[in-house]
């Protein structure tokens, strides 16, 4: 075990049960929370040991890293009766990997300020795979001391870990990051649709994008390993990316920017709605008809 350190997980689902692992196998003692009975019997199968109530796991970890749905939901754990900033104790440090909301997060910080309770935002990229591995990509807002303090927990959990500034930074990063996902998927799928169109077929064309300078993460990932051979298995969901590109879109607009690619592909997202299920693949956002919208 390390240095008598204890880290709690609290949302054990796709991402979070994959990092209480990795946290685990770099020998740290984990207690996972989750309010679903499905994520938390699943989690037991790990062998990972459950907390029975919030004040319980943080009564032991003095680190606690959140995987949760979305900002709301970290803002009522915290913020809520009995919630986090009622029981921390003074000193715990949270890190955040929750994809969220900065305009929530930035009312949520002074809360925990008043608690005394530190916060490291550190939204993750590399999908459930990256999460079980300790592999993610790690997008980090935060103090050099705290920083210090989480850095063991840090590197069991990501492999590249990016401290790209104060408290916050990290969320935007992460949003960023997404936009430009949703905007390469949007992208690839109709200029591979001219191609077909024209007569090249997607699978003959992609080693050559992929050797060019047209490539991207989409291209050089989501298409060979995804989608064109019909998994649509990445454990990312419609709903989540919709929840990232609309946020993306709220960043833009509360920085006062009108950007006409952002909003159009804002646009297509939320559309896709009436015809692509939420807890459908990403990836499926390439069968949608840009054409129809909806
Ligand atoms: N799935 C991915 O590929 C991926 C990649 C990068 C980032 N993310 C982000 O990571 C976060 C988690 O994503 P996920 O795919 O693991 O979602 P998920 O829905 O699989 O897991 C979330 C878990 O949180 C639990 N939960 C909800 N409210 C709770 C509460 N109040 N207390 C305790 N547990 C609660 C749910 O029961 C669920 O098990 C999201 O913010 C998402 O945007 C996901």
């Amino acid at each position: 075990m390390k240095e008598n350190t204890c880290v709690g997980v609290i949302g054990l689902g796709q991402m979070g049960r994959g990092m209480a692992n990795s946290l685990r196998r770099a020998g740290f003692e984990v207690h996972g929370l989750d309010a679903s009975q499905a994520a938390r019997e699943a989690c037991a199968k790990d062998g990972i040991s459950l907390a029975d109530s919030l004040a319980g796991l943080l009564s032991r970890a003095g680190i606690v890293v959140l995987s949760l749905p979305n900002s709301d939901i970290v803002r009522s754990l915290i913020e809520g009766p009995q919630g986090l900033a009622d029981l921390a104790r003074p000193g715990t440090l949270l890190i955040d990997t929750t994809t969220a909301d900065p305009a929530v997060m930035r009312a949520v910080m002074p809360v925990l300020q008043r608690a005394g309770v530190a916060l490291i935002d550190a939204p993750v990229s590399g999908g459930p795979r990256g999460a079980a591995a300790g592999e993610l990509t790690m997008f980090i807002g935060g103090s050099q001391a705290d920083l210090a303090r989480a850095r063991d927990v840090l590197s069991a959990l990501g492999s590249k870990r990016f401290h790209i500034g104060d408290c916050g930074a990290g969320y935007i990063a992460k949003l960023v990051n997404n936009l430009l996902v949703a905007a390469h998927l949007l992208t690839a799928s109709e200029a591979f649709r001219i191609a077909e169109a024209a007569g090249v077929k997607t699978g003959q064309l992609l080693d050559a994008i992929n050797a060019g300078s047209g490539r991207s993460g989409v291209t050089l990932y989501n298409y060979p390993s995804r989608i064109l051979n019909d998994a649509f298995d990445s454990g990312f969901t419609m709903q989540l990316m919709r929840k990232d590109v609309r946020l993306a879109q709220g960043l833009m607009q509360s920085v006062e920017l009108d950007l006409p690619v952002c909003t159009q592909v804002a646009g297509i997202w939320q559309d896709s709605v009436a015809s692509l299920a939420d807890q459908e693949d990403f990836n499926r956002i390439v069968k949608f008809d840009t054409n129809r919208r909806g």
